[in-house]
């Protein structure tokens, strides 16, 4: 029998309506239009609004995007893994619900939490269960809402991050198409930099907590953007190596959107030309676990099958990684 590897089979999306420009950032904090887009790349950002809703919303939203464009059962969905850092409580799970609302009543589900890296490592696991034999269609959604743990007066973080979600489909393929390689790395020292510190179970909410902003997240930029740097180019440029692909062999980079610059390196570093380094930060911002599949979902009709594609992330914690995919499908 030949070796069972998973391959993404399709792809879906949501952003919400309301847009947050750079220039209404400018009334709100001490920033400009200029900084922002030299120092990140981003030009606005999508912001969900409506009342009472939360990442389950856009999950949703994206799944249902994906089954429509799929022609796909929910009821053959064996297994939702939900990537986000924004669930919609921190009990119950927001997979759960999203995949009883999505109708596939015959999947189990849970959340997955690794920052900005919650995608990258969704997809080994989704991945895992794939070759595993066991299931047959999993479906992984990355969703945020970020706009609910953003202090709007903190310029250090408001600038960058924005709402969306994305969601793609793994399934068995025998052709070799599908993940060939994967390198995830975890360090903690990364705690200290990026984090929101109260909440959880070493700081539970109280006042004195709201009052100090410590439910919002908190970044020490200049450090997390140096660790970012350093480890999304080295396991992108390992991945190339281990694997004998050299830049010519690539066809794709898809890397996590928190800043150009960071992107712009870990491309430098593999030496790729700027054509194959998909970008959507200006629309989008940094949507957490939404920006992997965020990009598959706006370049989908550029992907053809066979190509090579190296996802890179890195996130809180830290987390981070690099994943080698070859592409299952050419979009008619
Ligand atoms: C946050 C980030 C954009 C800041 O950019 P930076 O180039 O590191 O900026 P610095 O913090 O060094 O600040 C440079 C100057 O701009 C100022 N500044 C900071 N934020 C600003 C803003 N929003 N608008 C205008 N000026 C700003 C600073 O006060 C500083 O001024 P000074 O030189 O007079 O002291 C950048 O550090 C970053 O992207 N970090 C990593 C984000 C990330 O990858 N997160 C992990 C994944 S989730």
């Amino acid at each position: 029998m030949s070796k069972i590897t998973a391959a993404i089979t399709a792809v879906g999306s949501y952003v919400p309506d309301f847009v947050l420009s750079n220039q209404v950032l400018e009334t709100l904090v001490d920033t400009n239009d200029e900084w922002i887009t030299t120092r990140t790349g981003i030009k606005e950002r999508r912001l969900l609004k409506e009342e009472g809703q939360g990442t389950s919303f856009m999950a949703i939203k994206a799944a249902q995007n994906l089954l429509e464009k799929a022609n796909l059962d929910p009821k053959d969905i064996d297994l939702v893994i939900m990537a986000t850092a924004t669930p919609d409580m921190p009990v119950a799970s927001t997979g759960v619900y999203v995949a009883t609302q999505i109708g596939a009543t015959n999947a189990f589900a849970f959340d997955l939490q690794a920052a900005c890296s919650s995608f990258l490592y969704g997809m080994s696991t989704a991945s895992a269960y794939i070759a595993s034999g066991k299931y047959k269609k999993v479906l992984l959604i990355g969703a945020d809402k970020m706009s609910s743990i953003i202090d709007y007066t903190d310029r250090a973080t408001c600038i960058i991050f924005g709402d969306g979600a994305g969601a793609v489909l793994f399934e068995p393929n025998t052709e070799g198409l599908g993940l060939q390689d994967e390198i995830l790395k975890s360090d903690g020292i990364g705690r200290e930099f990026l984090k929101i510190e109260a909440g959880g179970s070493i700081l539970p909410p109280s006042e004195e907590t709201v009052k100090n902003k410590q439910h919002f997240v908190f970044q020490d930029g200049k450090t997390v953007f140096k660790y970012a740097v350093s480890g999304m180019a080295d396991v992108s440029e390992k991945i190339m190596q281990r694997n004998n692909l050299a830049h010519d062999d690539i066809n794709w980079l898809v890397a996590h959107q928190a800043n150009r610059r960071i992107i712009d390196a870990t491309a430098n570093r593999m030496e790729l030309d700027e054509s194959k380094v998909l970008i959507n930060i200006q629309k989008y911002g940094n949507t957490t676990s939404a920006t992997l599949p965020l990009l598959l979902s706006d370049f989908e009709n550029q992907l053809k099958k066979g190509d090579n594609i190296i996802f890179a992330a890195f996130g809180g914690g830290f987390t981070w990684g690099a994943i080698y995919l070859k592409w299952a499908y050419t979009k008619k």
